[in-house]
């Protein structure tokens, strides 16, 4: 796919190296098809949002919606059939697959509802785990680890390091996952049922601390079931069908489920 793209609108006050026109993300007419066999399969059919920087969306809606083919997308995991994705004020589309995965790594960090920590490896080696895909894959400095050290103090696991995550409560290795995304402080933070394996108790602990990520100016994209978990985002978005159906929580709890 090749065709002419006209720039972005800049909003007043863009042009600074770190201001990318005021999002951090942003779908345009995004169309994503799965081929099964003779089957097409329109997970996506035709979505368009803007999140500003320091956004936080809660993304909710019936199973097989296609949130998690969005999140996929805005990840940079994959790319759209057709239409837009600008990443960091660069059309996903212009990129080479080494550049769009380097920006991936500088510009998000995710997060998972099963965590996706390494077994076999102690909570420091998990949160170090994307410092080996950096770009140049430089080798992991003395500096490198007093920041992973310090990302585990910030999550409430100082005194864990050494620990695996079989020896961890479920919030305990959520938090690992949180640390870890942020090793290459990202300004984005995705997130997929953060909270779907946990206790309420254990939710409203990560919950606070994604509001605190939040606050510090990160962009935070979720999927969840929880009408609990998305109040907590700035907005709410139902996605239905391949489509954004509505914004908001009014009428969720009937809607959604
Ligand atoms: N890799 C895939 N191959 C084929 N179909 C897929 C694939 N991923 C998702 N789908 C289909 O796309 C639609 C949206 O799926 P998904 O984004 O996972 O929804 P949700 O996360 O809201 O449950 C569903 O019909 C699903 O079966
Ligand atoms: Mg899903």
């Amino acid at each position: 796919m090749s065709t002419t793209i006209e720039p972005l609108p800049q909003p007043s006050g863009a042009g600074s190296p770190d201001d990318h026109g005021g999002y951090a993300a942003r779908l345009l007419e995004v169309h994503k098809n799965y081929h099964l066999g003779e089957h097409v399969v329109r997970a996506l059919r035709g979505v368009s949002i803007d999140f500003p920087h320091g956004d936080y969306v809660a993304i909710m809606g019936s199973s097989g919606s296609g949130k998690s083919t969005l999140l996929n997308l805005l990840g940079a995991l994959d790319r759209p059939s057709s239409g837009e994705y600008i990443l960091g004020g660069q059309y996903v589309s212009q990129l080479t697959d080494d550049d769009l995965s380097a920006i991936r790594n500088q510009l998000i960090g995710f997060i998972f509802q099963s965590y996706n920590l390494i077994p076999q490896y102690t909570v420091l080696e998990n949160i170090q785990v994307p410092l080996n895909y950096r770009p140049g894959r430089r080798d992991i400095s003395a500096e490198d680890t007093e920041r992973c050290e310090f990302l585990a103090g910030q999550v409430g696991l100082a005194d864990r390091l050494d620990h695996r995550p079989f020896q961890l409560s479920g919030g305990q290795q959520q938090r690992v996952a949180i640390a870890r995304a942020l090793v290459n402080n990202p300004e984005i933070i995705l997130a997929d049922e953060p909270t779907g394996n946990l206790d309420s108790t254990t939710e409203g602990e990560i919950m606070q601390l994604l509001g605190q990520l939040n606050e510090e100016g990160r962009t935070i994209i979720m999927v969840t079931h929880e009408t609990s978990v998305a109040r907590r985002a700035k907005r709410q978005i139902i996605m239905k069908d391949g489509l954004i159906a509505s914004e908001g929580l009014f009428g969720v709890e009937t809607e959604v489920k």
